[in-house]
């Protein structure tokens, strides 16, 4: 597989630039499920991925696989429905490529969500969790290989991964709003499997509160690209072995489909502030 170069990264911007005049400052990437959010965009455009140049095609059901430009809450975005998963074969600098491209088109700030597994025996299917910071066991990075200096530096500091000020306003909102949010680690695997019992076992030892099997590799080069970052998981179901059934993606589904309504209020009363 190419190398993501400089002149990719141009191609797909250029690309996306001449659809509209909309020059987005906030980037948002909806996980499985979350997809009803690029309803809400007005004025947009809508580019299915595979006519975007070197855009990888994502596969999964629930991820539609377009890309949305437009206004939400007065703010311009560049909305992503559907993401890339290392799981689908997708290297992981290809699944993060949206974000060095939204990072040419002028976008400042990050707004990633996902679906997750609840690690936290103190989370419900159904919680939404701010993340507060991320582990990356997928054994992957996408910063692999020569660094362009252009891009962002060789060894990037993930201190604050996720943004203590941007945390600040949705945990803000989210008591405005009367909603309860959670708080916790995310851990990031390669899946494509859910775990097993053990496992989950290992990661809450380890320290995290939800596990999901995206997300890593683009807060990684979000912050690469030093693009301030926040994130949201949807609590989709119990991680396995916490509870005494099997784990599907039909539950993901049904799950985030129930929270939707909170999820956009959060989102949307988030969004103006960030
Ligand atoms: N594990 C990993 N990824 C997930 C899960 C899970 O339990 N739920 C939603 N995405």
């Amino acid at each position: 597989m190419q190398a993501i170069t400089k002149t990719m990264i141009e191609e797909a911007a250029a690309f996306i630039r001449r659809t509209t005049d909309v020059r987005p400052e906030i980037g948002l990437i909806l996980g499985s499920g979350l997809g009803v959010l690029g309803d809400e965009l007005e004025d947009a455009v809508t580019i299915p991925y595979e006519d975007i140049p070197h855009f990888p095609v994502s596969t999964v059901e629930g991820h539609a696989g377009e890309l949305l430009i437009g206004k939400l809450q007065a703010r311009n975005v560049m909305l992503m429905r559907g993401r890339f998963h290392m799981y689908e074969g997708y290297e992981p600098e290809r699944t993060a490529l949206p974000v060095r491209v939204m990072k040419a088109l002028g976008v400042e700030k990050l707004l990633v969500t996902n679906a997750a597994g609840g690690i936290n025996l103190d989370f419900a299917a159904g919680n939404l969790m701010l993340i507060s910071d991320h582990i990356n066991l997928t054994g992957k990075n996408p910063l692999i290989g020569p660094n362009d200096n252009a891009l962002g530096v060789r060894f990037p500091d993930m201190s604050e991964a996720y943004s203590k000020r941007l945390r600040g306003i949705a945990k803000e909102t989210a008591k405005e709003l009367g909603f309860e949010l959670k708080e916790g680690v995310y851990v990031g695997l390669l899946g494509p499997n859910y775990e097993t019992p053990a496992e989950i076992r290992m990661l809450r030892t380890l320290g995290a509160d939800a596990v999901g099997m995206s997300t890593v590799s683009e807060v990684i080069v979000a912050r690469h690209s030093g693009i301030e970052v926040l994130g949201i998981s949807c609590i989709s179901n119990a991680a396995a072995g916490i509870l005494d059934q099997p784990l599907s993606h039909e539950e993901v589904m049904e799950t985030t489909e129930r929270v939707k309504g909170q999820f956009l209020s959060l989102v949307l009363t988030v969004l103006p502030k960030m």
